[in-house]
């Protein structure tokens, strides 16, 4: 008679499993690993200095490799584990990842579209009215008491701002959908052209920047988005412009952004993402008009929860010869 009740039936095709994890994971995910009884190689545990000596180590026992933003699967670790049969990204973004490699060696990979998806959305439309409204700045200005002695400051409106979203992807889409809400006009750039005759579609970065006052990157980081924010974007957003940051780092040219920043010749920003996390520029530290959070943009409870079974879904389709249900490669 089988005594455990359907929710904790231990499920058996992953046991034995040897599964790398690159950097600590969220507790849930680990756990869920564990009770399968997959055999987890912690890399996080050896010094960077020595990580290609651990991955020859143990090449052996490593089959899947569960990885994050912080640390993803390079050419290089690829190519140390012969035996690797599937990455498993615990991200929608796959930049860590060397796809071209993956392909080559016929890796799978896999990612957690869309459980994320609002979000990451959330966080967009939270930093603009963040910054426009100045909220950690009078948050500041009231737990200093500077209440007593004076009003705040006006900020400014977010409501009817036109509102330019760069990549209309998923969380684009989100983005733009909750921004309607707030009656602003919606323009975007893509690499195509999509089918919402509401949003207005512009050719390139710049132009799309030149027609908006807040500009939300929210495109994948690929080759051809690398830098897509330069100083000539930057400029034509201008000193009434902000800057929405919740795809990647190096989807702006971060120097040019601050000193825009520090001279005023862009009005604000609210970064999720940055060049070289967790270093920022300390020149950020000073500005009221930058809203900054450290890279959170899928991190409540519930998404990463999904996030972790939509992980385990996938290693447990690919064991069991089922087709992924978030293919990448
Ligand atoms: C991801 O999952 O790639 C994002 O960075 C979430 O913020």
């Amino acid at each position: 008679m089988n005594i455990l009740s359907e929710s904790e039936q231990i499920p058996i095709a992953m046991e034995s499993l040897g599964v790398l994890v690159t950097y600590p994971l969220f507790p849930y995910l680990e756990q869920e690993l564990l009770r399968r009884g997959c055999h987890l190689l912690r890399l996080y545990h050896s010094p960077e200095t020595n990580h290609l000596a651990f991955l020859r180590a143990n090449a052996s026992s490593i089959c899947a490799v569960v990885c994050d933003t912080h640390v993803g699967a390079d050419a290089a670790m690829i190519d140390a584990l012969p035996g690797l049969e599937i990455v498993s990204t615990f991200s929608v973004g796959v930049d860590k990842v060397d796809l071209v490699k993956c392909k080559e060696r016929g890796v799978r990979v896999t990612n957690t579209p869309d459980v994320l998806t609002d979000d990451v959305a959330d966080l967009a439309i939270g930093l603009a009215i963040a910054v426009l409204r100045k909220l950690p700045a009078a948050d500041r200005f009231v737990r200093k008491g500077a209440w007593k002695t004076g009003g705040y400051p006006l900020t400014t409106k977010f409501s009817g701002k036109r509102v330019g979203i760069l990549g209309l992807g998923r969380i684009g889409l989100a983005i733009a959908q909750r921004a309607e809400a707030f009656n602003c006009p919606i323009s975007y750039h893509s690499r195509s052209r999509k089918p919402h005759p509401n949003y207005k579609y512009y050719p390139s970065p710049l132009d799309l920047a030149s027609n908006c006052d807040i500009l939300v990157v929210s495109c994948a980081l690929t080759d051809e988005t690398r830098l897509i924010i330069n100083r000539a974007v930057i400029d034509a957003l201008g000193p009434q412009g902000v800057l929405i940051n919740i795809g990647r780092g190096h989807h702006v040219d971060e120097s040019e952004l601050v000193s825009a920043l520090v001279e005023g010749r862009l009005g604000g920003a609210g970064l999720d993402v940055f060049e070289n996390e967790p270093d920022i520029p300390e020149e950020l530290f000073q500005l009221d008009n930058v809203v900054m959070t450290p890279h959170v943009g899928s991190d409540t409870v519930e998404t990463s929860m999904a996030m972790a079974d939509l992980v385990i879904a996938n290693l447990e389709a690919h064991v069991i010869g089922r087709p992924l249900l978030t293919p990448v490669v």
